[in-house]
């Protein structure tokens, strides 16, 4: 039996719980507040083919570390996830590697749409979360630029009550604009190449096939202030529209090129100052519904290369939860922000069951962000050394429990 004693609830009142379980162990929790374990909807952990920069054993004991109990992985693996037999295979590695990890994490799978496996999606309801689209090409070569395919897609999703999630950034203006900024070597024209423009006309190209045939629509990844009005008036009118941000959106800006240079390139890439506060305030108005980490880990030396070979993505499933503490330290999200940000919203939107997962986390606690401590294989992050307040101390899976200090 686990019994967590004394612990703070965010209402301000205090509770005991009781978890059935065959360890047994008491913790006296007086100085921790329960909070419910994180949802991640959106994370690259690489499995199959790209296991030199992450697999799902170094994955689950890095989403331990950050609190996170249920993650949703992206098919843009090698090969990408686009038939349902790939999909089945791909389960059967993850279930193999989250058993030698001995960590039963709670994991879904997204479906990659292309032109070439239309047919696919129709069967994949119960096996995937979600039908991702990338309309602008990014790591991997998945992408759906043609309107005739894009509409395909909605229609038939629609017709089988499934979710699409749409990484939004036009591939006709990403290219148009990377022929205008040829030959660049600052790594901060990443964000004039994948400018806002190209995030709004994707954005309100996936609303427009959302208006014409009902598909439940997520925008992953919304960077843009300019997003954001696009996705509150969908919301007015009633439209199954549904956004997530990334922790790299709002705790880092185009200034970050100047220290990070190559650990600051992902797509959609870094914005404006202007752009971070759009997102606080979108989060407090309830426009933003979830927050993905978008782990994407690369290696260093990856990074390290020049623009135009240094791939996108950065990692972050480890440091959200810190982040997001430290931001309701410093007054900018309520905790009950950080609840629905990373948990609620993501489970109504996906209809995920109920689960007994939590995590107990220090408010008081300041730590710097220590890369040597990340159990992430590509053991780097762009927020090393930043000292935050509000870290996890404990996370309860199931009937399982994680003394955080002892992961
Ligand atoms: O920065 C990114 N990295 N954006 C994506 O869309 C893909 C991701 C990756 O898989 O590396
Ligand atoms: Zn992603």
């Amino acid at each position: 039996m686990i019994n967590i004693l004394n612990i703070n609830t965010i209402d301000g009142t205090k509770k005991n719980l009781q978890i059935a379980s065959a360890q047994d162990h008491t913790i006296h929790a007086e100085n921790l507040t329960l909070l419910p374990a994180l949802t991640d909807p959106h994370v690259h952990f690489r499995i199959p083919g790209m296991d030199y920069k992450e697999d799902w054993r170094t994955a689950a004991r890095a989403s331990i570390a950050g609190g996170v109990t249920t993650v949703f992985d992206m098919p843009n693996t090698l090969p990408p996830t686009t038939t349902v037999a790939l999909l089945q295979e791909k389960k059967k590695i993850i279930d193999a590697q989250l058993k030698e990890a001995g960590i039963p994490l709670h994991y879904q799978l997204f479906f990659g749409a292309d032109k070439d496996h239309l047919a696919e999606l129709s069967k994949i309801k119960h096996d995937a979360v979600g039908i991702k689209i990338f309309m602008g090409c990014s790591t991997g070569n998945l992408v759906v630029d043609s309107d005739e395919t894009l509409s395909a897609i909605f229609e038939i999703a629609a017709a089988h009550d499934i979710l699409v999630a749409v990484h939004a950034e036009d591939e006709h203006i990403l290219n148009a604009n990377k022929a205008k900024y040829q030959g660049e070597k600052d790594y901060a024209v990443h964000s004039k190449i994948r400018d806002t423009h190209a995030a709004v006309a994707a954005v309100e190209k996936a609303i427009s096939l959302t208006r014409r045939f009902g598909t439940r629509l997520y925008i992953l990844h919304m960077s843009t202030a300019e997003e954001v009005a696009l996705i509150q008036q969908a919301k007015q009118q009633n439209l199954p529209v549904y956004a997530e941000t990334t922790p790299h959106h709002l705790f880092l800006n185009t200034h970050s090129y100047a220290t990070l240079a190559g650990k600051a390139v992902m797509n959609p890439p870094l914005r404006s100052e202007k752009d971070q506060t759009a997102l606080f305030a979108a989060i407090r108005d309830n426009i933003i519904d979830t927050i993905g980490s978008d782990h994407a880990p690369h290696t260093l030396s990856e990074k390290e290369k020049p623009y135009g070979q240094c791939p996108s993505g950065v990692p972050g499933i480890e440091t959200l939860l810190p982040l997001l503490l430290n931001a309701h330290q410093q007054g900018l999200l309520s905790l009950q922000n950080i609840v629905s940000l990373t948990s609620t919203r993501a489970r109504e939107i996906f209809r995920l069951p109920a689960n007994n997962d939590w995590v107990l986390v220090d408010l008081n606690k300041k730590m710097r962000v220590d890369e040597k401590k990340l159990k992430t294989k590509c053991a780097w992050s762009p927020y090393a050394g930043m000292e935050l307040t509000g870290w996890p101390r404990y996370v309860v899976l199931g009937d399982k429990l994680f003394d955080l200090e002892k992961l």
